[in-house]
C-alpha cells in the first residue's frame, strides 16, 4: 500500500483526480488535503467519500506545523499537488492570497517531503500541477512548448511560475524527484461558477447578462477536465523524473466563438428559440493585463506517453452543460451564499 497525498482534492480538477485514483488504484491510500476555501466543496466527491482507500483531511498548506505533522504521521510516498488559489480575477484584487498559498504553500509541502525522506527518495515523487499561464501571452501564431521561456503576466500566473521554479530548484539542489505539468483551460463538471463556462451556463439558465471582457477576441485552448485527470494519471506513473509535460486540447477558441457555441447548445437543451441566449451577451470592461492568447503544444505528451484528448469540444461541452442542468442543487448551494457578494463586486 502506497500513501499518496493529493492536495486541493475538493476543488474542480482535484476532485476528478482524487476520484480517478481512488477508483483505479485500490493499492494506494489516497489522502485528500484541502482547506475548503470558497472554491473547495466536499459535494464534489460525495461518491467516493466512504471508500476504504480514501481519507479526507481538512487543513491548510500555509500552516507549516500542521503540514509537517501530517507528513510525519502518514509518510507520504508521493504528493500530487493541486491546491492553489486559481482565479485570475481574484489575483488582481488580492494578490497576496496567491503569493501565500501558491508560493509559500508549495514550499511548505516540499520542505515537509524532504524532512520525512531525508533526501533518500527511492520510489518517491512530487508531482506539481501547473498552468500554461506561466508562459505569458502569445501573438496570433505559435504554441507554448515545454521549452518556452516563462513570462507570467498576472499575479496568479507569477505565483504559479514561482512555484514551478521552487519545485525545479529542490530537484536540482536536493535531488527531490519531481514532475511538472502545465495545462491549458479546463472545463467540465464541478467547476466553480466564477470561471467563464460554468458562469455563463448559470447566467443563461437564469437569464442574466453574459459579461464579455473587452472585445471577446481573447483565445484559450480548452480541455475536458476528465482528460486532464487521465493525463495526470499517465504522467504520475510513466513520466520521467525532472520532466515537464504540457497538456492541452489542441482546441483553440476565441471567447466570442465559444460563447456563441455555448448559447446555441443551451438554446437547444432548454427548448428556447434559437438566438435567445446570445441576446444576453454584454460587453464589459476588460480584465486588467488580460493575456491575449494561450495555445499549448501537447505533442511531447502525445508522442512519449500516448495521451490524447478523448472527446471533441462539442461533445465535452454538451456533457458539461448536461451536468450543470442535472445538478441544480450543486449550483444553488454555491450561488446562494457568499458568491452573491463576489458577483455584485465583480459585475454590478
Ligand atoms: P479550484 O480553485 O477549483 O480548486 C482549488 C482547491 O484548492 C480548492 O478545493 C481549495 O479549497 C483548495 N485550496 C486553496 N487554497 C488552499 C490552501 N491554502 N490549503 C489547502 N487547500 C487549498 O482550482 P482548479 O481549477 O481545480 O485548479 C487546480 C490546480 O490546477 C491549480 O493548481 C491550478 O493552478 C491548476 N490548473 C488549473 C487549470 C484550470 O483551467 N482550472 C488549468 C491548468 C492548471
Ligand atoms: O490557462 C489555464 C488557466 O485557465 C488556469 O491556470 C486558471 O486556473 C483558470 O482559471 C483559467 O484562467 P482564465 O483566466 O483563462 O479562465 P477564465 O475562465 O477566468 O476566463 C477565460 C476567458 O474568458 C478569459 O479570456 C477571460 C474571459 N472572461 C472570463 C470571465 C470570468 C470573460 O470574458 N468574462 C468573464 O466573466
Amino acid at each position: 500500500m502506497k500513501n499518496i497525498l493529493i492536495t486541493g482534492g475538493a476543488g474542480f480538477i482535484g476532485s476528478h483526480v482524487v476520484r480517478l485514483f481512488v477508483n483505479n488504484y485500490p493499492n494506494y491510500h489516497i489522502y485528500n488535503l484541502d482547506a475548503l476555501t470558497y472554491a473547495g466543496n466536499l459535494e464534489n466527491i460525495t461518491d467516493i467519500s466512504e471508500a476504504s482507500n480514501y481519507t479526507f483531511v481538512k487543513g491548510n498548506i500555509k500552516d507549516i506545523d500542521f503540514i509537517n505533522a501530517l507528513f510525519k504521521k502518514h509518510q507520504f510516498d508521493a504528493v500530487i499537488h493541486l491546491a492553489a488559489e486559481s482565479h485570475v480575477d481574484r489575483s488582481i484584487t488580492n494578490p497576496n492570497d496567491f503569493i501565500e498559498t501558491n508560493m509559500l504553500g508549495t514550499a511548505n509541502l516540499l520542505n515537509a517531503f524532504r524532512a520525512i525522506w531525508q533526501d533518500n527518495y527511492e520510489d518517491k515523487l512530487f508531482y506539481h500541477v501547473s498552468t500554461d499561464e506561466v508562459y505569458g501571452s502569445l501573438g496570433k501564431t505559435g504554441l507554448f512548448t515545454e521549452t518556452t521561456s516563462y513570462d507570467p503576466q498576472s499575479p496568479y500566473a507569477a505565483s504559479k511560475a514561482s512555484s514551478d521554479h521552487i519545485v525545479r530548484a529542490y530537484g536540482n539542489t536536493y535531488g527531490l524527484p519531481f514532475v511538472i505539468s502545465n495545462c491549458s483551460n479546463n472545463y467540465g463538471a464541478n467547476q466553480f461558477p466564477e470561471k467563464l463556462i460554468p458562469l455563463f451556463i448559470n447566467n443563461i439558465k437564469t437569464s442574466k447578462s453574459l459579461p464579455v471582457y473587452g472585445d471577446g477576441q481573447y483565445t484559450r485552448d480548452w480541455l475536458f477536465v476528465e482528460d486532464h485527470a487521465t493525463a495526470i494519471d499517465l504522467i504520475f506513473h510513466k513520466g520521467k523524473n525532472e520532466e515537464t509535460y504540457n497538456i492541452g486540447g489542441f482546441n483553440e477558441w476565441t471567447n466570442l466563438d465559444l460563447i456563441h457555441l455555448l448559447c446555441e447548445q443551451l438554446d437547444e437543451k432548454l427548448g428556447q428559440e434559437k438566438g435567445t441566449a446570445a441576446k444576453l451577451i454584454t460587453y464589459v470592461k476588460d480584465r486588467a493585463g488580460h493575456d491575449r492568447r494561450y495555445a499549448i503544444d501537447a505533442t511531447k505528451l502525445s508522442n512519449e506517453l500516448g495521451w490524447n484528448p478523448s472527446v471533441t469540444f462539442e461533445q465535452g461541452l454538451s456533457k458539461t452543460i448536461d451536468w450543470y442542468l442535472e445538478n441544480e442543487a450543486w449550483m444553488n448551494n454555491i450561488t446562494s451564499g457568499s458568491y452573491k457578494e463576489y458577483y455584485k463586486k465583480m459585475y454590478e
